[in-house]
């Protein structure tokens, strides 16, 4: 077949010169001698192609043609393509302009020129070139931690565009993908965030869409801390916990769910919980529980609030009777630490009141 061919393009040719009176027709077909060459040109879609073609004399009998059909045969157009012209600057020129070059205009086109002595074939072969589009993506997906997610993008584009994805955020530069196709086996949620899917060509810059995936995972608790407060004070147990969906909060005591009343107040934002308690009293030490849920799981963890333990350094100004002794005895001196330095200055005053005392006898 590959090498038949050219035969049968000949013999095409001979047929259709010899129609339009091109080929004289006493000459014997056998001694046609055609020199051949071909061009390649190459356009982007939509810009214009002018494929070049100059004879040797003013009388040659000339025709374009499109693979094998007939565009123009000398001045005549017998394509009905408004956007094929002859571009002729010079009585030599023969030249084919097309317009808004598009995919299909692609292959060969030959100028056929018929002189005295050589007739001769010029073939052009037209390349149109098309930028990168990603033509379709997989629209942003939620997916469940441990599953298996495809993620597609295609583009149109000539040459065939290379598809490159990457995994933008977090980032992580270790992805890079070069096909229509990602696949994520068991997707853990370190492997959630944007993706992003690049084509690119040689012929323009290239085309790069984005798809957000979510990967859903049951709670877990990251935080919990026991925490001390005194009796009148106010206390708040904090309770985070990692989970997507974002986790719902429920607060127990021993097994009774904790509402908001009673001086107890649960406020629960995004991934934090808090129990505050607004005025610690002895019934509320001992154990909470704070439980998070979400659709795939529950998790909880305990958290106490206790009494802070005695002092290890008794304050003896605590201690009720000192304290009223210097409140009563010290001249000016106020009730706390300022109160320390007074005894032993009175002491030193009522000795130095001794010790004049006796010098004076
Ligand atoms: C024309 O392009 C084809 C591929 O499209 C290539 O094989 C051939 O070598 C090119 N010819 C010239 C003359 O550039
Ligand atoms: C060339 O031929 C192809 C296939 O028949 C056609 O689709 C295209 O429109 C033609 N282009 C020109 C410029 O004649
Ligand atoms: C994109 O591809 C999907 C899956 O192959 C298909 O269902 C959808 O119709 C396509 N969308 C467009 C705009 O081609
Ligand atoms: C996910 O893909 C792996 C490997 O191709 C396969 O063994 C497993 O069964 C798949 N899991 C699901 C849930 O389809
Ligand atoms: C805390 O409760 C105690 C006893 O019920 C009460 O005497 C005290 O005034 C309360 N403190 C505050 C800040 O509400
Ligand atoms: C509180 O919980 C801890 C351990 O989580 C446990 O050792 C302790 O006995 C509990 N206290 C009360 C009052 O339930
Ligand atoms: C907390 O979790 C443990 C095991 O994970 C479970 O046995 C317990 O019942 C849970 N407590 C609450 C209050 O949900």
């Amino acid at each position: 077949m590959v090498g038949r061919a050219p035969q049968d393009w000949n013999q095409l040719y001979r047929v259709l010169l010899r129609l339009l009176c091109l080929l004289p027709t006493g000459l014997p077909v056998r001694s046609v001698d055609f020199s051949r060459s071909t061009d390649n040109i190459t356009v982007r879609q939509g810009d214009t192609a002018i494929l070049r073609c100059f004879v040797e004399d003013k009388s040659s009998k000339v025709a374009w043609l499109n693979r094998s059909v007939i565009i123009f045969a000398g001045q005549d157009k017998w394509s009905i393509d408004p956007r094929v012209a002859l571009e002729k600057r010079n009585p030599l020129e023969y030249s084919l302009r097309i317009q808004k070059v598009d995919v299909f205009d692609e292959g060969p086109y030959t100028c056929s020129v018929q002189t005295q002595q050589h007739p001769k074939t010029l073939q052009v072969h037209l390349i149109v070139q098309v930028p990168p589009k990603i033509s379709n993506i997989s629209s942003d997906i939620t997916v469940n931690e441990g599953s298996n997610l495809t993620l597609m993008c295609k583009a149109n584009g000539r040459p065939e565009p290379l598809i490159t994805w990457r995994h933008l955020t977090p980032s992580d530069g270790d992805l890079n993908w070069e096909e229509e196709y990602l696949e994520i086996v068991k997707i853990t949620r370190e492997q959630s965030g944007k993706y992003e899917c690049k084509a690119a060509n040689e012929v323009s810059s290239a085309d790069v869409k984005q798809v957000r995936v979510t990967v859903n995972y049951p709670p877990t608790i990251t935080g919990a801390k026991n925490h001390k407060a005194a009796t009148g004070k106010q206390a708040t147990l904090q309770c985070e916990a990692s989970a997507i969906p974002l986790p719902d909060f429920e607060w127990y005591r021993d097994d009774s769910r904790i509402n908001n009343a009673q001086g107890m107040e649960i406020k629960s934002t995004g991934s934090q919980s808090t129990l505050m308690v607004a005025n610690v009293t002895d019934d509320h030490y001992g154990n909470y529980t704070c439980v998070a849920t979400n659709k795939l799981g529950i998790a909880n963890a305990s958290i106490s609030l206790f009494k802070p333990v005695l002092p290890t350094i008794p304050n003896p100004l605590s201690e009720s009777g000192p304290t009223d002794y210097f409140k009563l005895k010290g001249p000016g001196t106020a009730p706390g630490n300022t109160g320390s330095p007074c005894p032993t200055s009175s002491l030193l005053l009522l000795a130095a009141s001794l010790l004049w005392l006796l010098c004076k006898c």
